[in-house]
């Protein structure tokens, strides 16, 4: 019997407002990535959510990064199936680029026996995604901290309180990373850059300490979402509306356009504000009330199951 491998990645909201480009919480909504030694070639099967806009060729980011494992390890196989089932609505600033990275990667170390540890896979995916922060909530799950220095990422995690629940509002249109990026300005005062340091130390000073009711304050920025708003139609009005209907806080999901507002409890309320908020502005919204993950990554094999925790 062959031996496939299958990673399964959570989806993550990154920013959380004030911690651009550091702050990642990991979202119950999975990718996966199955690979298979087969005899002679590479097949690669795009599933799931958005599959005509993933590339199935060699240019696929699960393939690249599984390829990048294969050829540090110097591992040959004979030929290789690749299967990425995604459940990640695409361009959507929830990760899905991040995990279809970690997946590939994930399986391929699998295959050839575990030789790199957690930080150096999470270090491998910061080459290829280029942000640390996504790929730090997928591959250890909760809410995580990212800081690089000298090119290498350093990542903690943080336990969050049981009861914080994301809503999402996910619209129709896609926004890619690059673009929303070139809308940053390419210097910040130092009013504003402290403005934020001060409201994403204070928010994870509000996770680490169950204090959610600081949430509101602690996702204020002003070093990406005013420049990416004008990019996002209706987006002041989302905002209003999931705060109008008791959401604790909200911000921009990643580089966007998802907006994701932060509550304590399943509130369909939310989300139904915030789609109408959308729809005032003839934009369809898909929306999700979803849990944190707390798990982060997790890899199965078809002969012996094992949990990624195994790796250090
Ligand atoms: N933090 C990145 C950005 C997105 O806002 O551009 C995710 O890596």
């Amino acid at each position: 019997m062959s031996n496939k491998v299958i990673a399964r990645i959570p989806a993550s909201t990154t920013n959380l407002g004030s911690g651009f480009d550091v702050l990642g919480l990991a979202l119950q909504l999975y990718s996966s990535v199955e690979l298979e030694e087969t005899c002679s070639g590479v097949l690669i099967e795009i599933q799931g959510i958005g599959k005509e806009s993933i590339t199935d060729d060699e240019n696929n980011l699960a393939y690249r990064a599984a390829k990048l494992v294969f050829e540090k390890t110097g591992k040959r196989l004979k030929g290789l199936k690749l299967t990425l089932t995604n459940g990640i609505p695409v361009e959507r600033g929830l990760g899905g680029s991040g995990t279809a990275i970690l997946g590939g990667l994930l399986a391929a170390n699998y295959i050839c026996g575990n030789p790199f540890s957690k930080n150096e896979l999470l270090n491998f995916a910061f080459t290829l995604e280029g942000h640390p922060d996504n790929v730090s909530a997928s591959l250890f799950g909760g809410l995580v901290v990212a800081c690089v220095q000298n090119e290498k990422v350093h990542a903690l995690k943080l336990t969050v309180p049981d009861e914080l629940k994301v809503v999402l509002a996910i619209p129709e249109f896609q926004l890619q990373t690059q673009l929303a990026r070139e809308a940053l300005p390419k210097s910040v005062s130092l009013s504003d850059a402290i403005f934020n340091l001060s409201r994403g130390a204070f928010l994870v000073a509000s996770i680490a300490t169950g204090n959610l009711k600081h949430l509101g304050i602690s996702m204020d920025d002003r070093l990406h979402q005013p420049y990416r708003k004008p990019l996002i139609p209706g987006i002041e009005d989302v905002f209003s509306a999931a705060m109008n209907a008791g959401a604790l806080s909200v911000a921009l999901s990643g580089a966007g356009p998802t907006v994701a507002a932060f509550c304590t409890e399943e509130s369909i309320a939310i989300s139904n504000n915030m789609q109408r908020a959308f729809a005032e502005h003839n934009i369809k919204s898909e929306t999700k009330i979803l849990n944190v993950d707390y798990e982060g990554a997790v890899v199965t094999s078809s002969c012996d199951k094992q949990v990624f925790d195994n790796l250090t």
